[in-house]
């Protein structure tokens, strides 16, 4: 494994993904652990934020103390099932800017179709954090970040919560440069391109459609 994946050890996480496993989890509790997760895994994504010393009057005396700095960072959820994750990057980050990116998997040759991209300017100045549930084929990964880079984005990271081994490989082939974060790296990938053992259709699951 290169040392640009970093697979979540923490039992939380560990925890919280087991429930979603579950298919007797309904929407509302999927719902809210994809947030949680999302939360828990977004702590771990930026610990590397640049920050920088502020005055601060302290109700003793005044000291200089770190605080985040620079252009706000930008979360891009791949549409749609990345959207479930936004809110728990929201709580770590309040300020932080949403871009969104509409991808879509044809359900025959499993290739991702784009129908939607909007980015929060200047792109190039930001942190963006790429969020997906479900990296299976990595398709979809893929092609939201070389949109990104193709919009001007550099500093990307990109956060799944269950990756396939041949997703995770084919995103670390695509874009060496990027650092991506994993909360758990499953077995394989069905004749249908489902991660195994999986979650099912993360975008159902939480929008409670099929
Ligand atoms: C799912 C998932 C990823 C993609 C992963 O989205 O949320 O975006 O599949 O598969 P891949 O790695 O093989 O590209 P889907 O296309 O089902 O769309 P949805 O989120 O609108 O349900
Ligand atoms: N998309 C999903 O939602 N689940 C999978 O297992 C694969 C792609």
């Amino acid at each position: 494994m290169n040392n640009n994946v970093i697979i979540m050890e923490h039992p939380l996480i560990k925890h919280k993904i087991s429930m979603l496993r579950d298919e007797n989890t309904g929407t509302n509790e999927f719902r809210t652990l994809v947030e949680e997760i999302a939360m828990l895994m977004g702590y771990e994504a930026l610990r590397d934020l640049p920050t920088e010393d502020v005055e601060i009057k302290t109700p003793i005396e005044t000291c200089m103390s770190p605080m985040i700095s620079g252009k706000k960072l930008a979360v891009v959820p791949i549409l749609r099932a990345g959207l479930g994750m936004v809110n728990g990057i929201l709580a770590l980050v309040p300020s932080a800017k949403i871009g969104h990116i509409g991808l879509y998997r044809d359900p025959e040759t499993h290739e991702p179709h784009e129908y939607y991209c909007k980015l929060p300017s200047p792109i190039d100045q930001r942190t963006i954090l790429v969020v997906d549930p479900m990296l299976a084929t990595g398709g979809s990964g893929s092609e939201a970040v070389t949109f990104i880079k193709q919009h001007g984005g550099k500093n990307i990271k990109f956060m799944c919560i269950i990756a396939a081994p041949e997703g995770l490989a084919r995103l670390q082939k695509d874009h060496p440069d990027i650092q991506i974060y994993v909360g758990q790296l499953d077995r394989e990938l069905n004749e249908n391109a489902y991660i195994c053992p999986g979650l099912g259709d993360a975008g159902d699951r939480i929008f409670g459609t099929k």
